[in-house]
């Protein structure tokens, strides 16, 4: 061994590991400060190979085991290293992915900052109705295939009640294959594909059409769509759904009654309308029994199961419950607006 004190030259090689560990920012880094030490090349590793020129044998010991505790300690601070540097990834990971409360938290003591938009104040109500009811709730994605959207609603490629929906396509390789969805209806396929029977489910989102914005109509809105598939699934239990959820959500001095109309996907079909306590009606959406067509479009036997489904704007029903005179205004994030509606 060349230096005159090599266990001098240990500790320093020791300390200077332990230093350059502690600052090793990611695991690349802790391996390569414990190579420099502890590996083929490394300074400790250099230190015992020099062992051999010590020609005191008890010298010659006692250094060999000065090293091997020297390197132990390398490469266990090398180890503790890494395990601090994974906790503290996941501990960044568990911050930046931790449930923001505070809005809670700061409205139970009295300071809430901001306010819920219209629309998602009525979506969180009408979720609440409709699990009241026994009905789970589920999204789907907001561009959708022209399967989805159309095909598997009972509306073949060409089929006139297309054009019931003003629609936007997405520009892709295969020309008309990708919608911007103009429904949730074609959640009712993807909640059947995945659930199986019986389905109890309400499917709220945002919807896309061509239309110019005017009082009453938004290219963007929202809408919530109902499905139920059960054995012996009747009109008179969509009827009652209706009425049901009409009184729960409007109170007991609303009323509803359905007409007769058209969907692809259902059949019968109607559209429901509510009448208020001054006696005066309005539509709120269609529904129907789903079509035999669209339960096997969800991969389900018509011949086993039946159902109901309905779909309703939720823009427009909290334009009604809050007397909004322009959908426009909802959507203009001017507080002296949105600040009515706390
Ligand atoms: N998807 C229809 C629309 O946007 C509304 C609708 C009608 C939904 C009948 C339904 C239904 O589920 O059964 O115009």
């Amino acid at each position: 061994m060349s230096s005159a004190d090599p266990s001098q030259r240990i500790a320093s090689a020791v300390e200077a590991a332990l230093a350059d560990l502690s600052v090793a920012g990611d695991a690349a880094a802790v391996s390569a400060v414990a190579n420099a030490a502890t590996g083929k090349k490394g300074s400790l590793t250099a230190l015992r190979r020099s062992l051999a020129e010590v020609d005191d044998a008890e010298r010659r010991r006692d250094l060999g085991a000065l090293l091997h505790h020297a390197m132990e300690t390398v490469d266990s601070a090398a180890e503790q290293r890494r395990v601090a540097l994974r906790r503290a990834a996941i501990d960044e990971q568990v911050a930046r992915e931790r449930w923001d409360l505070t809005e809670t938290a700061l409205r139970s003591a009295g300071q809430r900052r901001g306010r819920l938009h219209l629309v998602t104040q009525a979506t969180e109500r009408l979720e609440d109705v409709f699990v009241g009811l026994g009905f789970q709730v589920a999204e789907g994605p907001e561009v959708e295939s022209d399967f989805y959207n159309f095909e598997a609603l009972n509306m073949p490629p060409s089929h006139p009640a297309r054009s019931m929906w003003d629609t936007l396509f997405v520009d892709t390789t295969e020309t008309g294959s990708v919608v911007l969805r103009t429904h949730t209806s074609p959640v009712q396929i993807r909640v059947m594909q995945e659930w199986p029977p019986p389905i109890y489910a309400v499917m709220p989102g945002r919807v896309f059409r061509r239309d110019t914005p005017d009082a009453t109509h938004m290219p963007v809105f929202h809408q919530i769509e109902g499905l139920v598939v059960d054995r012996g699934i009747t009109f008179a239990d969509l009827a009652g759904t209706i009425e049901a959820f009409t009184q729960a959500f409007f109170g007991r001095d609303f009323t509803s009654r359905l007409r007769p109309s058209y969907f692809p996907f259902t059949e019968p079909s109607a559209e429901f309308d509510i009448r208020r306590p001054d006696g005066t009606w309005i539509e709120l959406g269609g529904c129907g029994m789903v079509h035999p067509s669209v339960l096997r479009a969800g991969g389900l036997d018509p011949l086993e199961w039946s159902g109901f489904a309905f779909g309703f704007g939720i823009d427009r029903m909290a334009k009604e419950r809050h007397g909004v005179e322009d959908l426009r205004d909802m959507y203009s994030d001017d507080v002296r607006f949105t600040g009515q509606f706390p």
